[in-house]
């Protein structure tokens, strides 16, 4: 379980399929380790159109998961 309140400043790479844990269950935060199977959540799978640096919500609370939006600002 994650209790970060920053993004997850990280790379990834194009045509590559990625998991962002939702349900903040994980062990391998920000993606998925199949842990949301106890809970009523799903991860959010999405393929990355290039190889760049992204920000992906390590809050939970992004209005545009898995991406950060600025939302762990005003937690
Ligand atoms: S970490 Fe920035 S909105 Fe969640």
């Amino acid at each position: 379980m994650s209790n970060q309140k920053e993004p997850h400043v990280l790379d990834i790479k194009k045509d590559k399929n990625y998991a962002w844990c939702q349900c903040n269950e994980s062990d391998t935060q920000p993606f998925c380790d199949g842990s949301h199977a106890k809970t009523d959540h799903q991860p959010i799978v999405f393929k990355a159109d290039a190889s760049k640096e992204v920000a992906l919500c390590g809050c939970k609370q992004s209005k545009n998961a898995p991406y950060c939006d600025g939302t762990h600002l005003t937690l």
